[in-house]
């Protein structure tokens, strides 16, 4: 089938970006998008001409490095499906495709659809870790964990930090993506020494990177590929709340 491709073309952060747009014209249904780019590419680069820069990794929906928006809709129109495991049988002959990198204030772009997503690696340092004690490894069984606690924690460890729920969210709000992370070490038994510390610099840092505030408007779990679900967010702000009084408390005590 073929297809007809607008991009959008900026060669750094500094420069002024536009879309510009490309034939493609021998796209074959079983290849995944990528791999469309990878073709349109070759052919941009036999003449001579620079390829269009796209973020990738594993190509195989794990590692999150992969997103940009087609049509206005964060990895594309198939839900729960990342750019990269998207294939070309879900678009039709003659569609004519807009490609652009997420748009958001903490996400600048670096090239093309190539977004800087230093931002979440910054909530991830601020909070998104547990306090191992030195010695030999503990017992896997040392520590039981309920399972629905289990259960819920990995649904939230399912997230891969693309970035989607942002580039969808009308206010750039990382809510998702931070309680998702905040859900999934907050419900396990070895993540509560840390919980309230957690939530408060995990969220603090959101605040820092300028990414918006949540309105509970849903974008960023339609477009998730990984179907993390708003009740992390619930989870986060419950946590927040918390550990904000305990906070006042210990601040009214005298603590620090
Ligand atoms: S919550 Fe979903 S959309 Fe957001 S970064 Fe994680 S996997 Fe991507
Ligand atoms: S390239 Fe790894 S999730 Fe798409």
């Amino acid at each position: 089938m073929r297809l007809t491709l607008h991009v959008w073309r900026q060669k750094n952060r500094a420069a002024r970006g536009q879309f510009e747009p490309y034939d493609a014209p021998e796209v074959n249904p079983d290849m995944s998008f990528l791999e469309m780019l990878d073709v349109v590419n070759e052919g941009l680069m036999a003449k001579g001409a620079e390829p269009i820069a796209f973020d990738h990794d594993c190509r195989e929906g794990i590692c999150g490095m992969c997103g940009f928006m087609i049509n206005g809709v964060a990895h594309g129109p198939l839900p729960g499906t990342t750019v990269c495991q998207l294939h070309m049988r879900h678009f039709k002959d003659g569609d004519v495709l807009w490609l652009e990198p997420w748009r958001a204030r903490a996400f600048p772009v670096l090239r093309d659809l190539v977004v800087d997503r230093g931002a979440f690696d910054r909530i991830i340092a601020a909070g998104g870790y547990i306090s191992v004690p030195t010695g030999s490894a503990p017992d896997g069984n040392a520590i039981p964990v309920p399972k629905l606690a289990a259960e819920l924690s990995m649904d939230a460890a399912a997230c891969i930090g693309c970035g989607a729920c942002v580039a969808a969210c009308p206010n750039a709000s990382a809510a998702l993506f931070t309680g998702a992370k905040i859900a999934h070490l907050g419900l396990l038994p070895q993540g509560q020494p840390e919980r309230k510390s957690r939530v408060l610099r995990m969220v603090a840092q959101a605040q820092a990177d300028r990414f918006g505030s949540c309105t509970n408007i849903g974008e960023c779990e339609a477009v998730c590929p990984k179907r993390i679900p708003l009740e992390v967010i619930a989870r986060m702000n419950r946590d927040f709340v918390r550990a904000s009084f305990t906070r006042r408390d210990e601040v009214a005590r005298g603590g620090d």
